[in-house]
């Protein structure tokens, strides 16, 4: 398969690569595509080199499928000049993601919506996907009515940039700053802009998708979602209220049984996730379960996950595997 990895020189197009390798996609040739400044600049492959093309050279080359992570104004400008031409577009925006006309998929909850007539689908926000992994199997089996989350995010999910304030914040280096504050030494909580009604873009990005990908409308959600200097991965602490009574140790079997969920829950041994250890690895791990006991059908809980991997790049590349096993790329090409 032909595969464009548009933003492929960035924080997410690197370790889309890298998954690519590791998964042992099916890739025949590799098209990355960067800004203009990256044009003509080498980057490796499974050992091949392969030089940084325009997106123009890049549809010209016709791949199969085209995997974006270059930020929501060029998706909004390329991301249909690709499917125009009968590529499969997966993007990692939050250009299309709340598009009625386009799927959000995180693969372990919704893939089934997926088919061949869908040339541009949408990878949701890098803390929605950990949230609904392990959201999806609990609202099966005990049907959620709300959900409280405040998050603890990892600069990774700024960009490279992000990963350079912070650097240079801790190495005493005057340089660019991406964030409105330190970000070093601080906790901000602000991601992405605010929205008229006092919440921040990322707030309702896990608000309104959280109800997109798990199809449930009814499904209150309400959100804080905070910066923090970390690099390693996204955690949540998440309140979720059950229509119907659960079991504790029923919930972990569920959890433990669900696909791409890792319970890490053992207080006694002092063991509960953390982003130093779900680095670099696609699961979501989930502990610290124990019950709200100020209200009824209500569970506490803890959930990280590496937002470069399953957050972006591990789902994205998930869904191009979920689409290939289904045969739905490439079958309704326009020429
Ligand atoms: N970081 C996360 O955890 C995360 C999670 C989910 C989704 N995302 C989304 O993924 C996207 C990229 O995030 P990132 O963290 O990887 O950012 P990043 O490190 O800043 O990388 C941005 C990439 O986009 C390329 N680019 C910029 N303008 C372009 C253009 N006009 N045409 C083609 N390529 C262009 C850059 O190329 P140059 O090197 O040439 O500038 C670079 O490869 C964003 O939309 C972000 O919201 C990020």
């Amino acid at each position: 398969m032909k595969v464009a990895v548009v933003g492929a020189t960035g924080l997410v197009g690197t370790k889309m690569l890298q998954v690519l390798d590791e998964r042992n996609f099916p890739v025949t040739e590799l098209i990355p595509v960067a800004s203009a400044k990256s044009i003509g600049k080498e980057i490796t492959f499974k050992g091949k080199q392969y030089k940084i093309v325009s997106a123009e050279d890049a549809i010209k080359q016709k791949p199969d499928v085209a995997i974006f992570s270059a930020g929501g104004s060029t998706s909004l400008e390329q991301a249909p000049l690709f499917a125009d031409a009968g590529i499969t577009v997966i993007d990692n925006s939050s250009a299309w993601r709340m598009d009625p006309t386009k799927k959000l998929v995180v693969p372990e909850v919704n893939a089934d919506v997926l088919t061949a007539e869908d040339k541009i689908i949408a990878n949701p926000n890098c803390s929605t996907i950990q949230m609904v992994v392990a959201l999806k199997p609990l609202h099966d089996r005990y049907k959620i009515k709300r959900v409280v989350v405040s998050t603890y995010q990892s600069v990774t999910g700024t960009g490279v940039k992000a990963v350079d304030q912070l650097f240079n914040e801790r190495n005493g280096v005057d340089g660019p700053k991406v964030y409105p504050y330190t970000i070093d030494l601080n906790v901000i909580p602000q991601i992405d802009v605010f929205t008229e009604n006092g919440y921040t873009k990322e707030e309702m990005k896990m608000i309104l998708e959280t109800k997109k990908i798990m199809g449930d409308d009814s499904i209150a959600v309400t959100a804080t979602t905070v910066r923090i200097p970390v690099m390693g991965g996204h955690s949540e602490s998440v309140n979720i209220e059950f229509a119907h009574e659960y079991d504790l140790a029923e919930v972990r079997e569920v959890l433990a049984n669900a696909p791409g969920v890792v319970v890490v829950d053992d207080i006694a041994n002092l063991k509960y996730p953390m982003p130093l250890d779900a680095h670099d690895k696609d699961e979501v791990f989930v502990g610290r379960l124990r019950r709200d006991e100020t209200q009824p059908n209500t569970l506490n809980c803890w959930i990280v996950s590496d937002n470069l991997r399953k957050g972006a790049a591990t789902n994205a590349v998930q869904i191009a595997e979920y689409l290939a096993s289904k045969n739905l790329i490439g079958q309704s090409v326009v020429v």
